[in-house]
């Protein structure tokens, strides 16, 4: 397959601003000469996402990812690299020249080849629909017959398979695609010994299409049910290279913008139900397929509202299908609305029955905020039987204690308190043993070798003391120190560019204060110069500071540190060669810092957190605030872990 010529990546290269590629997907907000925004790849809820375009990079604290504008390109839209030059080249206007070259790797090779099939079994299925005699007699007749126009079938690009074995298998082969690549697309059936077979034959085709619009999957549906019980309605491709099941929503290519601009998605079952709401004018749709929402998912519309609205039978079984799904979407902080259909209506079938003037009217008028129908399905019972409202509390309490938003939650507790005829009181007590019991499972989770960096002061090492480890972070300061003493001028490069070592620690530093006032002292002398772009060296130093900054100074211009090998493998203080890279001796001494601090501040808010639980236990938000805190100091120093290369079991 040809590649991209080289010509055209450094083009792209050239004129890519990470800004303005970011910027598509994520609204970021300025902070200095950086910007920040929530991370568009975990459901964060303090911004720890920055874009740094001095750098022409982001780092995406919460998810550990990073790196140029083709690296989110790549992240974001789950593109590989040729697709994400593709879209880059296409957004700055740049033609595109390739190169039978092999710049591609294998991978990024087989998932060309993988959207090139794709491309031609969806063209194929397509065809067979409005050209072919069985196709138009029997696929086409049976679109129609369910009310499906033109207009839908081109725009979900709607198919049909002949009922043959091997017609789309010999029509692929002569078009020069191996039975490899068919097989590893899915589109054929291998069998042992034997030659394979078509996997969709007879059927209606629905492609699924990724959020760029190429087609990654098929569904495929039976013509008659009654005909064949031993068939599946529906049959599916498999999971392969370009798809993961879990992690594509029907539909959403088709949605994306509407669901934008009206700042709100429906979710259905079926793709059936997709199309006839797309037909009467509801096009912020997506289907989950018949399974359960998951998490991947559920970011995915993340990325384009906050507002999800899940549309179910309004019989008994629809009922405990919304009572079951519905906390999975609270977790991932959307807010959640429900509509239920008329009995034993799905939402292709009541699309089908009303205009789409009383259709819209029906979702407007009988959409309710989840927690809402959840207490209103409780309230009656629960009125007449204290066992029930007991039961009924506990429900409810359940749904509000998932919520990851704390104002949320106390915005849910009073109004369910309103309509249930209880105490706040009982709430927030039932609501705080749930909230205990989650989160002592996920303290027994983040407990587990998963975050075991260094030895923690706060857990397990029993060698270890407090005062050992705010020792150990002033030695690390004093390497920092040390380098900007002996280094303060020196330059380096690496893969973003040149850099001066003084710049470099003086901004990483930026916010942490030293313990100790002598580096303070010397640090701001630093900082004085830095501003007035005066350079400073050891010697302004010597001349300059105070007598304790000229001891101090001529004692780390000659003396190398001794320290025990015991203590610097067990706690990793970075103690640098000269003759190493100063680039990664800067790094990496800074990070060592600041792991030790992040160390101080996580035991800090431990105290403080606690502190709380006991004395004030019904602040939901300042406890939430310590839990988050925690999480997040955790993470970064995990981060801090894997840059530094300590071993960290995952
Ligand atoms: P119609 O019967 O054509 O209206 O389809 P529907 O979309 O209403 O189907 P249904 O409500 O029965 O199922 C909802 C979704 O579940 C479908 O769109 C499929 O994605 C999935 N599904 C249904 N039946 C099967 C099946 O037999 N196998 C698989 N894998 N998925 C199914
Ligand atoms: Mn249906």
């Amino acid at each position: 397959m040809p590649a991209i010529s080289r010509q055209t990546i450094e083009e792209v290269r050239s004129r890519m601003d990470i800004l303005d590629v970011v910027s598509d997907f994520v609204s970021l907000k300025r902070a200095g000469n950086q910007y920040k925004a929530l991370s568009p790849f975990t459901n964060e809820k303090t911004p720890s996402f920055y874009v740094v375009p001095s750098k022409g990079i982001f780092k995406d604290f919460s998810s550990g990812k990073g790196g140029d504008a083709i690296t989110f390109v790549m992240e974001h839209e789950g593109m590989s690299y040729p697709e994400a030059i593709r879209y880059l080249a296409k957004k700055y206007g740049i033609e595109i020249k390739e190169e039978a070259g092999t710049l591609t790797d294998e991978t990024t090779q087989e998932r060309e080849s993988l959207f090139i099939v794709m491309n031609f079994a969806k063209n194929y299925f397509h065809d067979l629909l409005f050209r072919h005699e069985e196709g138009i007699a029997v696929g086409l007749s049976y679109f129609r017959e369910r009310g499906f126009t033109d207009t839908t079938i081109e725009k979900f690009e709607l198919g049909y398979s002949l009922d043959a074995w091997n017609h789309f298998e010999e029509h692929a082969l002569k078009n020069g695609f191996s039975r490899e690549i068919l097989e590893k697309a899915g589109l054929i059936v291998p069998r042992e010994g034997k030659s394979g077979y078509d996997r969709f034959r007879g059927r209606v085709i629905f492609p699924v299409h990724n959020l760029s619009g190429k087609v990654i999957a098929f569904g495929a549906r039976i013509l008659k049910q009654d005909a064949d019980k031993q068939q599946p309605k529906y049959i599916n491709s498999p999971e392969t290279e370009i798809y993961k099941k879990s992690q594509v929503l029907y539909g959403l290519f088709q949605a994306r913008n509407e669901i934008r601009k009206q700042d709100f998605c429906y979710l259905v079952e079926g793709y059936t139900d997709v199309l006839s709401l797309h037909q009467a004018g509801i096009e912020n749709v997506v289907a989950s397929s018949g399974t359960a929402l998951t998490e991947e998912q559920i970011r995915l519309i993340r990325r384009f509202t906050n507002n999800i609205t899940v549309l179910f039978d309004g019989d008994e079984a629809g009922v405990r299908a919304a009572l079951r799904g519905i906390d999975m979407i609270l977790r991932g902080d959307l807010n959640v609305r429900v509509v239920l259909l008329p009995d034993g209506e799905d939402p292709d079938s009541f699309a089908r029955k009303n205009s789409t003037t009383v259709l819209r009217q029906f979702l407007s008028e009988n959409s309710q905020d989840f927690i809402t129908f959840k207490v209103n399905l409780y309230r009656e019972e629960a009125q007449r039987d204290p066992i029930k409202k007991a039961q009924a509390i506990r429900e409810i309490v359940t749904s509000i204690a998932v919520m990851p938003d704390p104002v949320k939650r106390s915005v849910y507790i009073k109004e369910t308190c309103r309509h249930l005829d209880v105490s706040e009181n009982v709430l927030l007590t039932e609501l705080n043993k749930i909230l205990i019991q989650e989160r002592r499972k996920k303290q027994e989770r983040l407990a587990e070798p998963e975050v075991e960096p260094v030895p923690s002061v706060a857990v397990s090492d029993t060698f270890i003391e407090r005062t050992q480890a705010l020792a150990i972070q002033q030695l690390q300061e004093r390497e920092t120190i040390r380098l900007l003493v002996n280094y303060a001028e020196a330059q380096y490069e690496d893969e973003y560019g040149k850099h001066q070592v003084k710049e470099n620690i003086l901004q990483e530093i930026e916010g942490v204060t030293f313990s100790n006032p002598l580096y303070r002292e010397i640090i701001e002398l630093y900082r004085k110069a830095a501003e007035t772009d005066e350079a400073i060296d050891s010697y302004y130093l010597l001349n300059n500071g105070s007598e304790e900054v000229k001891k101090l100074v001529a004692e780390l211009l000659t003396v190398r540190y001794s320290i025990s090998t015991h203590w610097r493998d067990k706690y990793h203080i970075y103690i640098p060669h000269e003759s190493e890279e100063l680039s990664g001796v800067t790094l990496k001494n800074i990070l060592s810092l600041k792991f030790w601090l992040l160390q101080e501040m996580i035991e800090s808010n431990i105290t403080a957190w606690k502190k709380t639980e006991t004395e004030k236990p019904h602040d939901l938000v300042a406890i939430d605030t310590y839990m988050t805190v925690h999480d997040q100091l955790k993470l970064a120093q995990r981060e801090i872990a894997d840059a530094l290369g300590i071993v960290v079991q995952r």
